[in-house]
């Protein structure tokens, strides 16, 4: 398994890319990830901080209605076609390149949440979440400021799991997983790469 596999909007999960799923809660993660995710909540939980995990893994099919969902509130508020999909994928990845997909990924929010929360990250949950996260293997996917390299909007919500250590190299040197990818392993964008910690 490469945990660190690049999908965004230029690169699409491989078609053969099959996670072996595991269960936190109700909730399906890659099972190292949701390993991982499950010693975080408990951590998090021993400092009295309560944290939900919303979304893991999600089926292209369910991508691809969340997505059509999207698109077709954005045009009931009066935007034309390529308007409601432009803001559309400012926040959620087209079918086949989503890193939920990949059951890699993990939406959290505050345990009376039912949807994702844009002030998140300035809730107890999410700065516990953004300043610890890397010692389990996640990272904040899609910081603020970075839209340009990622793709995607600032999701204070959606974590990523890299594992060790490359989630605290990012996090210490504020970096995206594209940043890394390209510093560290000399990757451009459409290249193939060996990880030097695999
Ligand atoms: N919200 C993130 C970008 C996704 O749809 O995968
Ligand atoms: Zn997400």
């Amino acid at each position: 398994m490469d945990y660190l596999l690049l999908i965004d909007r230029t690169h699409a999960i491989p078609t053969d890319f099959t996670p072996e799923l595991d269960n936190v809660g109700s909730i399906q993660l890659e099972k190292n990830a949701a390993r991982a995710c499950r010693s975080m909540l408990k951590a998090a939980e021993n400092s009295g901080i309560l944290i939900k995990l919303l979304s893991g893994y999600r089926s292209r099919e369910y991508q691809r209605e969340l997505f059509r969902r999207s698109v077709c509130e954005n045009i009931a508020l009066g935007m034309t076609a390529a308007e409601a999909n432009a803001v559309t994928a400012r926040y959620l990845a087209a079918p086949g390149h989503s890193e939920h997909e990949s059951g890699l990924a993990a939406d959290f929010c505050t345990p009376s949440a039912d949807d994702t929360e844009d002030d998140f990250g300035s809730t107890h949950e999410g700065k516990w979440l953004a300043a610890n996260s890397p010692r389990y293997g996640f990272i904040l996917r899609y910081p603020r400021m970075k839209e340009h390299i990622t793709g995607i909007a600032y999701e204070p919500w959606h974590f990523r799991y890299t594992g060790l250590p490359h989630s605290l190299i990012m996090a210490q040197n504020g970096i995206t997983l594209e940043e890394y990818l390209y510093y560290y392993f000399d990757i451009g964008c459409g290249t193939t790469y060996s990880p030097r910690f695999a």
